[in-house]
C-alpha cells in the first residue's frame, strides 16, 4: 500500500523550511516592535466556540469544519481560524483586566474542508494579531501598518490593500433590509449559491466571482451611504491615519468577509500576481460584538490573519530573495575510513559543544564523492581526518566556498580552528 498524506495537507520540508522561518521570523520582530505577545491555543476547541463566533450560516461552520466527537460524545473541532479561540481564551482567563488594549499574536496551524487547489488547502498556516480593548480608529489603522511592514519587509512591491467599512449592526441591519429588497425580484437571475446565500448570508452574494451576479450588484445601494455618523467618523479617521501613514489602499464597497463577527473596518491584502482565486494574502477586521456574543464583557477588538502558505507560494513565484538569519558556518568532518571515526568523535565532540553546525560521514565514500555531497548539502568547510593527519596531529580543513586550505595543529591549537571557521561571532 502507498501512502500519501491527506488530501488537502502535505510535507512541509528543505527549502519551504527556510522560506517558512523567515517569514515567521519577519513578522515576530515586527509584533514585538508595535508591543504585541504571544498566544497559544489548543488546535482543537468546543464547537460552538467557532459556530457562535465565526456564526451558524457562514460557508466555514455550515460547510468547512472538521468536528467529530470526543470518547465522551462531547463536538470537537480543529479550528478552522484564530480569532473565536482567541476571544475564548481572552474571556476564560479574564485578561481583559489589565491594561488595555491588550496586544496578542500567534502562529499555528488552521483547518477547512474547502476543495483543495493551489493555494488553498485542508490544513494551511496561519500567523496573525488581535488588539483587544479599544475603539479607537488609530489602531484599526495600525493593524494595517504592521501588515504593510510586514509584506514590505519581506519584499513585495505590488500588493493592493482593499478596505471597507461594514458598519456596526445598526447601520448594517438598514442596509441589509434595502439590500434584501433590491435584490428579491432578482432573486431567479441568481446562481444557485447565491440564492441560498441570499437565504442565509445575503452579503456573501458580493464574493460572488460570476458576471451574471456581479452585474445585478452593480446597481445596489451602497454601505457607505448607510453608515451612522458614528461609523462614517470611524472610517474617515481610519483613511486619515493611513494617509498618514503613506499606506497605499483602495477603497472597495464590494469588499465583505466570510465571517459575522466583523463590524465597521474591514480590509484584505491581495496580489494581482496570484493569479489564482485565492489571491488573498491576509485579511482582517473589527469584530467590536464577539467578545460579548461568547459571554464575554462588551469589550470591541480588531486584528488580521496572513496565510503562511500562500505568501510562500508568491514569494517562490516571484523570486523574492532573503539571507537565512544568523547564519552558522556548516562543517563535514570526513573520516577517510572507518577506523578513524573513534578518533574523529573528539574533533566533533569539540566543535559541537563550541556550538558549531557539523556533521560526519558515516559511510565511506571516496573523497570526490563526500567533497560533492558536502557542496551540494551547503556545507562551508570540510575536514578532512585521514592516515597523515592522525599521524602528525594537523587537520586538513578545506573552505570549499572560498578554496582555500588550512593545516591546523589539532592536539595543541584546536581554537584555530574556530578562527578559520568565523565561528568567533557566534553568539
Ligand atoms: P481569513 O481571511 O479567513 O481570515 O484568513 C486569512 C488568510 O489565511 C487568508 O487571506 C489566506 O491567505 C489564508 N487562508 C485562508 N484559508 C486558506 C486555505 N484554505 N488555504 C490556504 N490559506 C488560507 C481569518 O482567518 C480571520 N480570523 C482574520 C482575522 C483576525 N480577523 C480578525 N482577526
Amino acid at each position: 500500500m502507498k501512502w500519501s498524506s491527506p488530501r488537502g495537507t502535505t510535507d512541509i520540508y528543505g527549502e519551504d523550511i527556510d522560506y517558512r522561518n523567515y517569514i515567521i521570523n519577519t513578522a515576530r520582530k515586527i509584533f514585538e516592535v508595535f508591543n504585541y505577545s504571544e498566544i497559544i491555543t489548543p488546535t482543537f476547541e468546543y464547537t460552538q466556540v467557532f459556530s457562535r463566533g465565526i456564526g451558524e450560516s457562514t460557508d466555514i461552520v455550515k460547510k468547512e469544519m472538521f468536528t467529530f466527537p470526543d470518547k465522551k460524545g462531547r463536538s470537537l473541532t480543529l479550528r478552522p481560524e484564530g480569532t473565536a479561540s482567541i476571544t475564548r481564551a481572552v474571556i476564560e482567563n479574564k485578561m481583559y483586566c489589565g491594561n488595555m488594549p491588550l496586544k496578542l499574536f500567534y502562529i499555528g496551524n488552521m483547518f477547512r474542508y474547502e476543495r483543495p487547489q493551489k493555494g488553498r488547502m485542508r490544513e494551511f498556516w496561519q500567523l496573525g494579531i488581535e488588539a483587544i480593548g479599544t475603539d479607537n480608529p488609530f489602531i484599526d489603522a495600525e493593524i494595517i501598518w504592521i501588515l504593510n511592514l510586514f509584506f514590505k519587509k519581506l519584499g513585495f512591491k505590488k500588493l493592493v490593500f482593499k478596505v471597507n467599512s461594514i458598519g456596526c449592526s445598526i447601520c448594517r441591519n438598514k442596509y441589509l433590509t434595502d439590500f434584501k429588497k433590491y435584490l428579491k425580484p432578482e432573486i431567479k437571475k441568481l446562481c444557485n449559491e447565491c440564492q441560498n446565500r441570499f437565504k442565509n448570508n445575503p452579503l456573501r452574494i458580493f464574493d460572488c466571482k460570476r458576471n451574471s451576479c456581479r452585474s445585478i450588484l452593480t446597481g445596489m445601494p451602497e454601505m457607505s451611504s448607510y453608515l451612522c455618523s458614528e461609523c462614517e467618523k470611524n472610517f474617515k479617521e481610519v483613511l486619515k491615519c493611513l494617509k498618514i501613514l503613506k499606506i497605499k489602499y483602495r477603497t472597495d464597497k464590494n469588499l465583505v468577509r466570510g465571517f459575522d463577527y466583523y463590524t465597521r473596518t474591514i480590509f484584505e491584502v491581495i496580489s494581482e500576481d496570484l493569479q489564482s482565486a485565492q489571491n488573498a494574502l491576509g485579511g482582517g477586521g473589527r469584530y467590536d460584538n464577539l467578545m460579548n456574543e461568547l459571554g464575554g464583557p462588551d469589550i470591541p477588538a480588531t486584528g488580521f490573519a496572513v496565510g503562511i502558505d500562500r505568501t510562500m507560494m508568491l514569494m517562490k513565484q516571484l523570486n523574492l530573495k532573503f539571507k537565512k538569519t544568523g547564519k552558522k558556518s556548516r562543517v563535514y568532518l570526513i573520516a577517510m575510513n572507518r577506523d578513524y571515526l573513534i578518533y574523529s568523535l573528539n574533533i566533533l565532540k569539540y566543535l559541537r559543544e563550541m556550538e558549531v553546525v557539523c556533521d560526519i560521514n558515516f559511510e565511506k565514500r571516496s573523497l570526490k564523492k563526500e567533497i560533492k555531497w558536502a557542496k551540494e548539502n551547503n556545507y562551508d568547510f570540510i575536514i578532512i581526518v585521514g592516515g597523515d593527519e592522525i599521524e602528525t596531529g594537523n587537520l586538513t580543513i578545506k573552505d570549499i566556498k572560498k578554496f582555500k586550505q588550512y593545516k591546523v595543529d589539532w592536539i595543541n591549537k584546536k581554537e584555530k580552528i574556530m578562527d578559520i571557521i568565523g565561528a568567533k561571532n557566534y553568539d
